[in-house]
């Protein structure tokens, strides 16, 4: 068997109508799996699954509309899923924003926000998504941390503490759900060329320190966020759970 191969897996990827959601599920696909896209954008995620389908027409896309700061969704998101296929083979809960300010000037909506979309979601859909991937008796979650689960800089405060309780109940779902042979793994991708960094990279000093201080030299591409993705819900990291891998140039190394 190839170690690495996932055909014939189903994967749900959260907030995966474009960005480095999309780039996941384009990865999976590539190694066979079947996607179910997810977003809150009806017509950019529905864009999307034509064009994955078409770039992968061997496996199965579909997609399923629900906002992962709504628990009621979920909810009903993972009722059709179980109806539709009995069960869920990988989810990776990527959805996130990053609304920058100085903690003087966060308001409570916004710091609420943050914590319902990034931190609240991953355990709302894990715990939600549980019964489906019990029932194929094996599974893989991938929660998307980030540099910043383990450094900061200003304005991201909300962003960081979301991402670093991210990489902490990431270990902690690893530690309950190895009995269910379900391993729980994080990605910290560092500063990757996304829409979410548009205001990073047209801030010529930023850009610049950005770039100098990262070893290679260069913003990361999403699809390298989904590579390695590939690997973690492939058969080689049955072994591998409770981890985080930085995904980073060297970012995180380096002085
Ligand atoms: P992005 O380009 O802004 O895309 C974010 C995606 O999440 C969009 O598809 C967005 O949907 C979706 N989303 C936002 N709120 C949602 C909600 N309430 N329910 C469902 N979907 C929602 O961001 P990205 O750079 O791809 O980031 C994806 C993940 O990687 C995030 O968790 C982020 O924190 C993490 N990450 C990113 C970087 C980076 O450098 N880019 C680094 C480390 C970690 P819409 O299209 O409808 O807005
Ligand atoms: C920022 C960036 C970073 C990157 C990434 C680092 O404002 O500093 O958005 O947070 O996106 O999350 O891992």
């Amino acid at each position: 068997m190839d170690m690495f191969s996932i055909k014939g897996k189903t994967a749900l990827i959260t907030g995966s109508g474009r960005g480095i959601g999309y780039a996941i599920a384009e990865a999976l696909a590539s190694q066979g799996a079947s996607i179910i896209l997810s977003d809150i954008n009806v017509q950019l995620v529905k864009e999307s699954a034509e064009k994955l389908q078409q770039a992968y027409p061997d496996v199965q896309v579909r997609y399923l509309i629900f906002d992962v700061t709504k628990k009621e969704e979920i909810e009903q998101a993972m009722k059709i899923l179980y109806e539709e296929d009995g069960g869920l083979d990988i989810l990776v809960n990527n959805a996130g924003i990053n609304l920058r300010d100085r903690v003087e000037n966060l308001s409570d909506e916004t710091w609420q926000r943050m914590l319902d979309t990034n931190l609240t979601s991953v355990f709302r859909v894990s715990r939600a998504a549980l019964p489906l991937l019990q029932a194929r008796g094996a599974g893989k979650v991938v929660n998307l941390c980030s540099l910043m689960s383990e450094i900061a800089r200003p304005t991201v405060s909300p962003y960081a503490s979301t991402k670093g309780a991210v990489k902490q109940f990431t270990r902690a779902l690893a530690t309950e759900w190895a009995e269910y042979n379900i391993q729980v793994n994080g990605i910290a991708p560092g500063f990757i060329a996304t829409d979410m960094n548009t205001a990073l990279m047209s801030d010529k000093d930023l850009n610049d320190y950005i770039i100098r201080h990262t070893p290679a030299k260069r913003w990361g591409k999403p699809s390298e966020v989904g590579s390695v993705v590939a690997f973690l819900v492939s058969p080689a990291a049955d072994f591998v759970t409770g981890q985080m891998i930085f995904i980073d140039g060297g970012f995180i190394i380096s002085l």
